[in-house]
């Protein structure tokens, strides 16, 4: 079982990032189709569409690629490479950001279940500003994953 991890390793961790790649992707650009629904009626035939484009992007692209990062990241988190990492900070940080950005894809969730009923509850200067938080914590992740400072 170990030679197979230490074999396959590398392709674990290429299939992470990939996995991270269109999880990043799906953050970055729903908030910024909430920030146009948010400034069309609701009930409005471009209102009917973005939320088509919404709902497609979280459950056919957003939601896949969020299991994948979990799986191949709990891969990777039970081979030998990675058995002395977890005495060191760097790990538990990073599952510590992966958290948030886990909470913000929750809270996009519950947004887009809001728009489809039509509720508005925030403006498009919200979901400008909400944009900002994945970029953040993507940043401070990757730089732990790759550097692992401490
Ligand atoms: C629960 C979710 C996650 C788990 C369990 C996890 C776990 C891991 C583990 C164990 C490694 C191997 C580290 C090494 O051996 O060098 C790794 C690598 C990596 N992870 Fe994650 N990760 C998760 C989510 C993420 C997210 C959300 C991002 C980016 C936003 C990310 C970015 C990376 C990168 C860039 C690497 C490659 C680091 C390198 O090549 O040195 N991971 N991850």
């Amino acid at each position: 079982m170990n030679d197979f991890l230490v074999d396959a390793y590398p392709w674990l961790k290429a299939l992470h990032i990939v996995a991270v790649i269109a999880w990043m992707a799906g953050l970055l650009y729903l908030p910024r189709l909430y920030v146009y629904h948010a400034q069309v009626p609701a009930r409005s035939n471009r209102a009917a569409m973005l939320a088509v484009m919404e709902r497609r992007l979280l459950r056919g692209i957003m939601w896949p690629a969020l299991v994948m990062v979990y799986g191949f990241g709990a891969a990777l988190a039970v081979t030998p490479e990675m058995a002395w990492q977890w005495q060191r900070y760097w790990i538990w940080t990073k599952l510590g950001l992966v958290a948030l950005l886990t909470a913000y894809h929750l809270m996009l969730a519950y947004w887009r279940r809001g728009f489809a009923a039509g509720r508005y509850p925030h403006g498009a200067r919200f979901y400008r500003f909400v944009n900002e938080v994945p970029t953040i914590l993507m940043i401070a992740i990757v730089l732990l994953a790759v550097a692992k400072p401490f």
